[in-house]
């Protein structure tokens, strides 16, 4: 028989430690908290399952149903939202939709403003898609919010599950550096989107076996994988084809690198003019400015982030020092 049992919670962030009293003669037991996995199909309710299904063959094979040659509507760039979105957004740390029921509506920076689900969606239509917004009230939105809120069956309001999103990379002492990333693509990426960026479409023309990461068909300056954090942190869990959290190929620094290399190369430009009105809450990655910190765009597209983290922290201390006298 076991006489006590210490168990640990543990995960990336100290402060999450919920439990750890180790006692004589223990034995330690440690138990990770769970990833999350998505609900099972027979949890569909059975009068939504029919369009919940509709959304995910949506998310898995857009531009099938709404790509150039859509069967639906021709609005946007050929992608898929699962390339970004893997395993139909179901997939840990492979920027999965598990937290999006539980926490939108809510404020973002981006737009200034309050954003449901279909207003986020529209986001990744005329961004990551470089396309159009979807009508709202269409049945391809309302089987996408479906879906997307069935994901969020057994979350909690207000909860974000371990493994929703996408991985933090840590930030380098340097600045991420695309001829270091060029000899990542060459090495890791290259027999699948090619040398030229632009991926594989596949055989009868209607999409891609292999994403484009750059060029005409890809996504546009105003996602957020022209980030160079969300792109790392993509990639770290999930390229390779076929890796994932707990067997990452790459390093942190061929992350970073590669981001650099694919983000320095041609795409569609938007017109981001409206986005993030308050210059405070642009992301340290944003590579696009005016900025309230004193550095430059060059600096905030490729780091060394470090620095801006600091200088941003000691404006906000100075701030709220104004505020309090
Ligand atoms: C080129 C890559 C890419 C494609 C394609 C893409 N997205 Fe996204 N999507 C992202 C990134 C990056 C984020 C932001 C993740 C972050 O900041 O953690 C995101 C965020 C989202 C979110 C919010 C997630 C959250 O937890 O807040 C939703 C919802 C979403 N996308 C839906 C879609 C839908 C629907 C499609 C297809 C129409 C799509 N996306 C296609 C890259 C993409
Ligand atoms: C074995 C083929 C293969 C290799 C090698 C590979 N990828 Fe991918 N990549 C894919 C496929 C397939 C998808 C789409 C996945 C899906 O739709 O389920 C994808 C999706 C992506 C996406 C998101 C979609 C887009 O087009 O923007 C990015 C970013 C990406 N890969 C980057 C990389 C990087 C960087 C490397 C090298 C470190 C790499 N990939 C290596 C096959 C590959």
């Amino acid at each position: 028989m076991i006489a006590a049992t210490a168990i640990i919670a543990v995960s990336d962030q100290p402060e999450n430690i919920e439990e750890s009293t180790v006692s004589n003669n223990s034995i330690v037991e440690v138990v990770k908290p769970s990833v999350w996995q998505a609900p099972d199909e027979s949890l569909m309710p059975a009068t939504e399952k029919e369009l919940i299904l509709y959304g995910k063959e949506l998310i898995k094979n857009t531009s099938f149903y709404l790509g150039p040659k859509g069967t639906v509507a021709s609005m946007s760039n050929g992608m898929n939202c699962q390339n970004c979105h893997l395993d139909a957004g179901a997939k840990a740390w492979g920027n999965n939709y598990s937290a999006v029921a539980s926490t939108y509506p809510k404020f973002r920076e981006r737009s200034g403003a309050e954003e449901d689900i279909p207003k986020r969606v529209n986001d990744c239509f005329e961004r990551s898609l470089n396309g159009k917004a979807l009508p709202v009230d269409g049945k391809e939105m309302q089987a996408i919010v479906s879906y997307i809120n069935f994901l969020g069956t057994n979350v909690q309001k207000g909860d974000k599950p371990e493994g929703s999103g996408i991985t933090e990379v840590a930030f380098l002492d340097r600045a991420a550096d695309p001829e270091k990333g060029k000899l990542v693509y060459q090495n890791k990426c290259v027999s699948c989107h090619m040398a030229d960026g632009a991926g594989m479409a596949n055989a009868d023309k209607t999409g891609y076996t292999y994403p484009p990461l750059w060029g005409k068909h890809s996504y546009n300056d105003g996602a957020g994988l022209y980030r160079l954090s969300r792109f790392a942190g993509y990639v770290k869990s999930n390229m390779p084809l076929g890796v994932n959290y707990e067997n990452p190929q790459l390093t942190d620094e061929e992350a970073w690198d590669v981001a650099a290399y694919v983000n320095s190369q041609e795409r569609p430009k938007k017109d981001i003019k409206k986005d993030w009105p308050n210059i405070a809450g642009k992301p340290i990655d944003h590579p696009f400015g005016p900025y309230h910190d004193g550095f430059s765009e060059d600096e905030h597209k490729y780091g060394p982030f470090k620095p801006i983290k600091a200088k941003r922290e000691e404006l906000k201390k100075e701030k709220s020092k104004k505020l309090k006298a």
